[in-house]
């Protein structure tokens, strides 16, 4: 059985500023790739043989690294929205762009997670739902969607607030049905999350929740981001799209290192990169082409493709370049 999807890459990334101003979210290199690609290979390893990029803010910047998919064993298409639909009116668009006319998947651009995607979509058949939710447990939901069940029926979403009533949250993917998304207004901006879901719920339709612990984490913060790319290379969650590399630490290929230099703790040396003498990069991320001065010291920091960041920087938790 192979499905279609439509992974959300639209949005602004603005928790992310000024790393997200020229580089969209899901474009921003995590763990050596842009993020994205890790989910879509993960897709294609569930099933999915069709995914819909719905692109709006910096559309243009996907295709040159995705093409077609052929590359990545995939059909890859993109929907582009002259002014951003939310996340609602983002599926709608997105659709028409599927061929199957089986269930959907949907996935937010920003979820870094090792859940069973072919089990969600099983039990999304098996439940004869509507729309299956992939849902995890945080200890603060406060940020999330907390959602409500009964068995393994959601009865009620409640959409970040000051005092959620449950610490399970959506996990930003979704199994849809097409007749759902059909329902959706065309061209106009919706939010999935606060008034497709409620109406759905309203109405009584069969909306499950498909509660998976495995690891969980939304990219969305500057911690976070560096988190995913430090557990990638670690191999606290494990891609398929991560490339190959030995111990603790990722150089891509083209990137030269300088002696006495120590990397470590998930640290990722982009390609090209050239590193300096007698330095420490610790947790951190440096971008393709980066020029790193000898003797710097950089701990949990992002640094943009092709910055040059003088001898000596000490920089613990920094984001250079942008
Ligand atoms: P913040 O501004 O930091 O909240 O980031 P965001 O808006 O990019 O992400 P958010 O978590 O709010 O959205 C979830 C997912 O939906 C992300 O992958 C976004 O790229 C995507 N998204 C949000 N709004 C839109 C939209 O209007 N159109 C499209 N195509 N995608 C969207």
């Amino acid at each position: 059985m192979t499905y279609s999807a439509i992974l959300l890459v639209g949005g602004m990334g603005t928790r992310l500023h000024p790393l997200t101003k020229t580089t969209p979210k899901p474009m921003l290199n995590v763990a050596g790739v842009p993020f994205i690609e890790h989910q879509i290979v993960r897709a294609r390893e569930a099933g999915v043989s069709e995914i819909v990029l719905a692109t709006s803010f910096l559309a243009e910047l996907f295709q040159p690294h995705f093409g077609d998919g052929s590359a990545f064993g995939i059909s890859i298409k993109y929907s582009i929205e002259t002014q951003a639909l939310g996340t609602g009116g983002a599926i709608r668009h997105a659709s028409s762009s599927l061929s199957g006319t089986g269930p959907v998947i949907i996935f937010n651009g920003d979820v870094l997670s090792g859940h069973d995607l072919a089990g969600q979509i099983e039990f999304h058949i098996n439940r004869e739902a509507d729309v299956t939710l992939y849902l995890t447990s945080v200890p603060d939901a406060r940020a999330y969607g907390a959602v409500e069940l009964v068995g393994d029926r959601v009865i009620a979403f409640n959409e970040k607030m000051e005092k959620p009533p449950t610490n399970i949250i959506n996990a930003g993917c979704y199994v849809f049905n097409r007749d759902v998304i059909n329902e959706i207004p065309d061209g106009k901006v919706v939010s999935v999350e606060r008034e497709t879901f409620p109406t759905l719920l309203v109405d009584s339709r069969r909306v499950f929740g498909y509660v998976d612990g495995s690891y969980w984490l939304d990219i969305g913060t500057p911690t976070a981001l560096i988190k995913a790319s430090q557990d990638l290379v670690l191999g606290v969650v494990e891609s398929a799209a991560t490339p190959a590399h030995q111990g603790d630490f990722l150089v891509a290929p083209g990137a030269i290192v300088g002696d006495g230099t120590k990397i470590s703790v998930g640290s990722t040396i982009g390609r090209g990169a050239l590193i300096g003498t007698d330095c420490i990069i610790e947790g951190s991320n440096i971008g393709a082409g980066a020029v790193i001065g000898s003797g710097t010291v950089l701990r949990n920091s992002y640094v943009a493709n092709g910055c040059q960041v003088p001898a000596g920087t000490l920089g613990n938790s920094c984001y250079l370049g942008f």
